[in-house]
């Protein structure tokens, strides 16, 4: 993951600096799952160039940039702040010109500045996922119920979702698994479920 890590670093380092802060909006909070972390995600789920990632607030690009480098597979991410679409956007094209000189076969990200629910391309990705990521820790319980209902719902059965909180609490969070976590603003706990909980409570 060095080359992730470097372009990084070369791109926007100085830039996310000044992003990271708390917005006055929560919704729109930046945090950054930490690459070592994305990377044992990634493995287990044991992705490869058939497989399908979809991130839901995908900030900066970081992790379906890492997935596509990581496992060759396809990737998709849409992102509300067009200043941290905009990075995306960079740190993607910056990632593919790396691989093509170094040979490595980087699967194809595909990013979306706007709305999650404003996407037109959005449903076609949820539709063929195979993991799902939604770092929602600050994320206000109307719109997580909004991605359930709106989104999650069109996952295929078995597709993996991994979320920072939890989408749906009582006695439903048994079927999600607890991992701890760390991100750019603190650690936690990850919880990796399946569509199938959704589909089961809704
Ligand atoms: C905590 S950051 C996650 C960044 C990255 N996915 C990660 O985990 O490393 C959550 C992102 O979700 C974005 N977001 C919030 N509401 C959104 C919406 N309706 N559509 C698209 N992105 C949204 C925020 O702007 C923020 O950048």
């Amino acid at each position: 993951m060095n080359l992730v890590r470097e372009v990084r670093q070369a791109e926007i380092d100085a830039d996310v600096k000044t992003l990271s802060s708390r917005g006055k909006e929560r919704n729109i909070t930046y945090g950054e799952l930490q690459p070592h972390f994305a990377f044992m995600i990634f493995d287990e789920h044991r992705l490869g160039r058939d497989s399908t990632v979809v991130d839901l607030g995908s900030g900066i690009g970081n992790l379906v940039v890492q997935a596509a480098v990581q496992t060759g597979c396809s990737a998709f991410g849409v992102e509300l702040r067009p200043e941290l679409a905009c990075l995306a956007e960079r740190i993607r094209r910056a990632t593919v010109q790396e691989c093509e000189e170094r040979g490595i076969c980087m699967g194809n990200v595909t990013l979306e500045s706007g709305d999650m629910f404003a996407s037109t391309l959005l449903p076609h990705w949820i539709r063929q996922a195979d993991l799902i990521i939604v770092n929602n820790k600050a994320f206000s319980s109307e719109l997580n119920e909004a991605i359930i209902a709106r989104l999650l719902l069109k996952a295929k059965h078995g597709a993996s979702i991994v979320s920072t909180a939890l989408f749906i609490t009582g006695q439903r969070t048994r079927y999600a698994r607890p991992r701890d976590y760390e991100t750019s603003v603190g650690g936690g706990k990850i919880y990796v479920g399946t569509r199938f909980v959704f589909y089961q409570y809704l």
